[in-house]
């Protein structure tokens, strides 16, 4: 917690005001989810240490981080299922876990395990009941959701005889039931067939649309990329990154060439330009990283000066998985690597 909220509370014993404790308030943008110098503890394990995000209303934001990073615990604190051991934590404007607060949002647990001797009707009846839904709406709401997740035909066969996939989709059908504003999907495709996973897809884009705020924990980053807005990427307990993906990813791009058959690529010479070179995996094209500032053309010109012929020549934009690669790298360098396992790409 910074200094002048000490001062404050030591000056007045009521809470600061909200704009002075979260300063995306004062700036004129409206979160949804604010959560400063979160940490959380379970004994001796860390599993926070000091983690500030927001989240903006209509935005679909992503929390990614290898096993154990503490994306579910931060879920589990937003919504009150955890308790926090120090930070603030505000949800829709109010302190997190309240019973109004949870009303509003829907959630979609990690490993969730509903009882199978209900179908899927009769588990969204309960819930909806839980909820409190009038009778006709929740008979609306039930069939438009099972319509969405692609199990009219089945909702009254019971759980235990859906798949993997199924079990996922029921889920989300019960995290959407009451039209919340917001929502939590804790790994949503998990255990989802391709096709499956482009149809939870689409549906979390038309929620999007719709004016839903949607936070998705997931390791599946090539389809992060293709739906968030924004990412945070947690490591060890600590956010080692957050940002708006489109500048994330584009920012370290990197250049594609290619020469004619027979001509040797100069690469210590285009290096020694001031250019990061390596050979792309079957070393007949060159990748060339651009520092802040650096253009390709002296490159070109270069490679011209030299009489050799480009035969290739694109821009590739950095993925989502080479910067979390990266990131998690120079963090921690070298620490979650697997003996054998993937290298982190540069
Ligand atoms: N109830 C608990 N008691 C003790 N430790 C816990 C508890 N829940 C989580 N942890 C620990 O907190 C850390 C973060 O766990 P968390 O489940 O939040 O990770 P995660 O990022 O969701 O991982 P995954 O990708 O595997 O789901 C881990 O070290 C975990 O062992
Ligand atoms: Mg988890």
């Amino acid at each position: 917690m910074d200094p002048s909220h000490d001062s404050h509370i030591s000056a007045d014993p009521r809470p600061a005001p909200r704009s002075d404790r979260f300063p995306a308030l004062q700036a004129g943008r409206h979160p949804v989810v604010e959560v400063r110098d979160l940490v959380k503890e379970y004994g001796k394990i860390r599993a926070l240490k000091g983690v500030s995000l927001s989240v903006q209303r209509g935005e679909i934001f992503g929390l990614l981080g290898q096993n154990g990073a503490g994306k579910t615990t931060m879920i589990k604190i937003l919504l009150g299922i955890a308790r926090l051991t120090s930070g603030e934590a505000e949800m829709l404007g109010e302190p997190c876990g309240t019973a109004r607060v949870r009303k509003q949002i829907g959630y979609l647990p990690e490993d969730h395990r509903f009882p199978d001797y209900h179908s899927a009707n009769s588990l969204l009846d309960f819930y909806g009941s839980l909820v409190e839904m009038p009778r006709a709406l929740k008979q609306k709401r039930i069939e438009e959701c099972l319509k969405i997740v692609g199990l009219t035909d089945r909702q009254h066969y019971k759980i235990r005889t859906y798949s993997k996939g199924m079990k996922q989709r029921l889920g989300i059908a019960q995290a959407m039931l009451h039209s919340p504003g917001l929502i939590f999907l804790d790994e949503p495709t998990d255990g989802v067939d391709p096709v499956g996973r482009r149809e939870i897809r689409d549906l979390l884009m038309e929620m999007k649309s719709q004016g839903t705020t949607i936070f998705v924990n997931s390791h599946l980053l090539g389809e992060v990329e293709l739906i968030c807005d924004r990412v945070a990427i947690l490591q060890r307990g600590e956010l080692i990154r957050e940002g708006d993906i489109k500048s994330l990813t584009e920012k370290r791009g990197y250049y594609l060439v290619g020469l004619a058959p027979n001509q040797t690529f100069p690469e210590a010479e285009v290096a020694a330009l001031g250019y990061e070179v390596r050979a792309a995996a079957n070393r007949e094209r060159w990748e060339i990283s651009l520092r802040e500032g650096q253009s390709i053309d002296p490159v070109v010109d270069f490679l011209r000066s030299r009489q050799l012929s480009l035969r290739h020549l694109s821009e590739k934009r950095q993925s989502l998985e080479d910067l979390f690669l990266q990131t998690v790298d120079a963090a921690e360098p070298g620490v979650d690597r697997r003996p054998g396992g993937r290298q982190p790409a540069r």
